[in-house]
């Protein structure tokens, strides 16, 4: 069946200043390039909805295959349209409250309509998914058309009914979640209206406590024929009010209300659901104010959309030089899924009012901190500030900078304490607007006060850290409370971490913290067991010095080095535990590590090892950083060969494009720094720089509004010409791998010249990028 659009964005041009026409003109091909599908099957668990720029409103079809996005490409069967969403998360399915579901009841009888989840789940007719910035529309096989848009706290759905039938279509709202963990909640019908409003009780998808989401929906288009609430499978129009808990072994109860309609407008009935954390009442009024004229408004929120993300992705422009359709939808969807999360939760939180922009859904910071938040730091630098405020807003009103944040609750910690990074990451690239003094005590907290539960902010086994200068297996730490392993990719991070405050206190002139914190940022190298040997299969891999566990005493334990790989098995962060999660690395001291490995070869064998042995899993985002490593041995030729093998064999534009889930744009954020031909060191005033997959790209400093230039001679399309020969920056010779946020700002121009060969450039010692520290002796 043809994809049927029963609605389509109205060009409105003649509307609106000449501003605003020439910026749509231009960009009209941006948006072209904007696939929200994908990552949208195959574990990338992104939302393809429809979303304003880090809107709180993200309508979409809920499914009960691969929803913890809410929809799926994966053929699964829709249960109903929410109108909250994370994106690309790897937790519980995530949000997805108080779905609406549309249905004819068979013989016009209420209780004979299908209530219960399993029972009203309904295929999607394939061929009628659309999906494109702002919008999202989708046919069930029940024939019911259902189409979305929103503004920043409301979405706005049309749903329309099979046209021939003349009972009274039914919409019901389910008191539920994606990942079911309601507690309890509330819902009262108005009689009349048949707006329905309510609240509920819910747990955050990989975190602790709860929260508690209220809504209020409004129905256009018709008449209200009758209403009433519904329990298990069975519907009445008496009483108009419920209240449901958890019960009896906690079992869960299925609940909502409904609503059913008469003389409907083109068999269309259109609903403006409302979403607020701070009350029902608060959900009713931004719906009114956002949404004033729902039966007209679709046509106009659409166009509002597609301009903030026309105004969004505008800073870059490309020159793709014949590079594929399929590159430049990679490229352009990346950056359009790097601006979903975190969300604009300002004026919606319950717990304080600053003042001050609050967000929410940093959903992870150990995954956003490496590209993401870098990506938005060039591309949104005021969105990046606001980020970083409401990080040390929650730091002043929670007592702690959080790790991992969603649904106004903290998120379970990977292994650092990484919003640290983050806010290194801001201060060398001179964000301004930010009170760095206040930075930096929350930061040092992390560093010197250990919380009772690290498990979801701050750092463990500090004492030990103080005391040993690394985390020891089987620590025994009765400060605090977390899952107590990880002891290496802890020990890892948090030398980084130490390193990130170093940074931050060298630059406010504390020299005294300086030194203190960039001697524990060597602790790393405690944990390096130079006699160590890794076997395959019982093969010996010919390598030799590994990290390993070490106890307190001194003594070395033993994990094998390739465990938690995917050559071994996966290490969960709840399920097994393990002295490693995912990858760690070392970012401060490439050089120091190097050294401990022999030496280039020896480096450079082993990183050709790691990504063609299986051991390199490019879904966790720190092996990002892996595929530039050649850089550090003099051999950033390498860097470019290693990421070829990557885009677009993992990072493509298929519906399963994603090696794994985005993490909120992380995996969008590595596709295009990897085609800009630019990589971030978080936390360092570093880019490596590789051969961009265009031939032209200019990035526009939002901040000074000087344009800076990436250009090439000699780009091939098809990719053999992917060595630097040389390059310049202004017009004079650049012969360091790296280049600084400077490029940026000051919108400086660099041109690299391309061959089919490795070259010298960025080989000698001095044009490696910067490492702290030497090799231990
Ligand atoms: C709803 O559930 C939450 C979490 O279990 C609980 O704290 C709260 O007291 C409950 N509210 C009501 C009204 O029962
Ligand atoms: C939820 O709604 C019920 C019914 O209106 C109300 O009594 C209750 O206070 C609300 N809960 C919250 C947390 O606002
Ligand atoms: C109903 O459909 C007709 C025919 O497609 C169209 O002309 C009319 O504008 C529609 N009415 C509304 C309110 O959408
Ligand atoms: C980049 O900017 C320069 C100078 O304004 C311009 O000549 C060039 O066409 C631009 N390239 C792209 C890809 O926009
Ligand atoms: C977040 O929302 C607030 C309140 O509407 C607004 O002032 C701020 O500019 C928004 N931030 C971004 C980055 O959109
Ligand atoms: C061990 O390595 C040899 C030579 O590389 C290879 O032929 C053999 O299949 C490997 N054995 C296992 C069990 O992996
Ligand atoms: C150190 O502790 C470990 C674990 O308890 C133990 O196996 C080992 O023998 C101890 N080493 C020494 C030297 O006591
Ligand atoms: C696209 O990426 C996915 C996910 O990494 C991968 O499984 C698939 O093979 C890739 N497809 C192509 C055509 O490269
Ligand atoms: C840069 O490399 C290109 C291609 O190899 C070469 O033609 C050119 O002479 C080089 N320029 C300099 C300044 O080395
Ligand atoms: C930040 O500001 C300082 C002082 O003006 C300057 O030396 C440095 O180059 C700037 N860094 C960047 C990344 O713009």
């Amino acid at each position: 069946m043809a994809p049927r659009r029963f609605l389509r964005a109205t060009p409105h041009s003649i509307l609106l200043s000449p501003l605003i026409f020439s910026l749509t003109v231009l960009c009209a091909d941006v948006l072209q390039f904007i696939d929200p599908l994908i990552g949208s099957t195959n574990g990338g668990n992104v939302f393809a909805g429809a979303t304003k720029p880090y809107a709180l409103a993200k309508p979409v079809a809920d499914v009960d295959g691969q929803n913890t996005g809410g929809f799926a490409t994966d053929g699964s069967s829709v249960t109903g349209f929410s109108a909250v969403h994370d994106s690309g998360t790897g937790g519980n399915p995530s949000l997805g409250n108080f779905p609406l579901f549309p249905q004819i009841c068979p013989g016009d009888e209420v209780n004979d309509c299908n209530f219960l989840i399993g029972e009203r789940a309904t295929h999607y007719v394939e061929e009628s998914v659309t999906a494109r910035p702002g919008y999202f529309g989708v046919e069930l096989e029940s024939g019911v058309k259902a189409s979305m848009t929103s503004s920043e706290h409301a979405a706005l759905y049309r749903f329309e009914f099979p046209a021939g039938d003349d009972s009274h279509p039914l919409v019901l709202l389910d008191l539920t979640d994606l990942w079911k963990s309601r507690q309890n909640a509330s819902i009262s019908v108005d009689a009349d209206s048949g707006r329905l409003k309510g609240n509920g009780t819910f747990l955050p998808s990989f975190g602790a406590g709860s929260y508690v989401m209220h809504f209020c929906v409004d129905f256009f288009g018709g008449e209200v024929f009758d209403n009433g609430v519904w329990v298990n499978n069975r519907g009445g129009t008496e009483p108009k009010e419920l209240y449901v808990t958890r019960g009896f072994n906690l079992f869960y109860l299925e609940a909502g209300g409904w609503v059913r309609f008469s003389g409907l407008t083109n068999n269309t009935l259109t609903a403006r659901v409302g979403i607020s954390f701070i009350s029902a009442d608060q959900a009713c009024q931004r719906a009114e104010e956002e949404i004033p004229e729902p039966l007209d408004d679709f046509d106009r929120l659409l166009t509002e959309t597609e301009d903030a993300w026309r105004e969004k992705l505008g800073p870059i422009s490309v020159n793709a030089g014949g590079a594929s359709e399929e590159l430049q939808t990679s490229f352009w969807s990346g950056l359009y899924r790097a601006m979903i999360s975190p969300q604009n939760y300002t004026g919606e939180n319950p717990y304080w009012d600053s003042g001050i922009p609050y967000f929410d859904s940093y959903y992870c910071i150990w995954d956003s901190f490496r590209v993401q938040h870098p990506l938005l730091t060039i591309l949104d630098p005021s969105a990046q500030v606001e980020m970083v405020n409401s990080l040390l807003d929650i730091y002043q009103h929670e007592g702690w900078l959080p790790d991992c944040h969603m649904s106004l609750s903290n998120g379970w910690t990977q292994d650092g304490s990484n919003a640290d990074v983050v806010i290194a990451d801001a201060y060398i690239k001179n964000l301004t607007g930010i009170d760095w003094q206040l930075a930096l005590e929350a930061v040092i907290q992390d560093a010197e006060v250990e919380p009772l539960e690290w498990a979801f902010h701050g750092r463990g086994g500090l004492k030990s850290w103080k005391d040993l200068s690394y985390i020891p297996y089987l620590d025994f730490d009765p400060a605090g409370f977390g899952t107590n392993s990880r002891s290496i990719s802890r020990t890892l991070e948090y030398a980084y971490n130490d390193f990130c405050l170093a940074t931050l206190a060298q630059g406010l002139g504390r020299d005294d913290l300086y030194n203190t914190y960039v001697q524990r940022s060597a602790n790393w190298q405690n944990l390096w067991k130079s006699d160590q040997d890794s076997l395959i299969n019982g093969n010996d891999t010919g390598f030799l010095g590994f990290f390993q566990p070490k106890y307190q005493n001194g003594t070395w334990g033993f994990q094998d080095p390739i465990a938690c790989s995917v050559l071994a098995d996966f290490c969960s962060l709840t399920s097994n535990p393990s002295e490693t999660f995912e990858a760690s690395l070392v970012p401060q001291s490439m050089s120091t590590l190097i050294g401990l490995m022999g030496n280039e070869e020896s480096f450079i064998n082993r990183l050709d090892f790691f990504h063609t042995s299986g051991l390199a899993d490019i879904s966790n985002e720190p092996v990002f950083s892996t595929v530039y490593l050649y850089h550090y041995a003099g051999r950033p030729g390498l860097s470019t060969k290693r990421l070829h093998t990557y885009i677009p064999s993992a990072f493509n534009a298929t519906h399963g494009g994603l090696p794994g889930n985005d993490d909120s744009g992380s995996m969008g954020g590595f596709v295009v720094f990897g085609m800009m031909g630019l990589f971030p060191v978080a936390g360092q005033d570093v880019y490596l720089i590789s051969a961009p997959f265009f031939q032209e790209i200019n990035i526009t400093s939002p901040l000074t509004g000087k344009t800076a230039q990436i250009k090439t001679t000699g780009f091939d399309a098809s990719y053999e010409n992917i060595y630097i020969q040389n390059v310049t920056v202004n017009g004079q010779p650049w012969t360091k791998s790296w280049i600084g946020h400077a490029f940026f700002n000051e919108g400086w121009s660099i041109e690299l010249s391309l061959g089919n060969q490795e070259s010298d450039w960025g080989t000698k010692l001095e044009d490696r990028p910067p490492s702290w520290g030497e090799a231990m002796v």
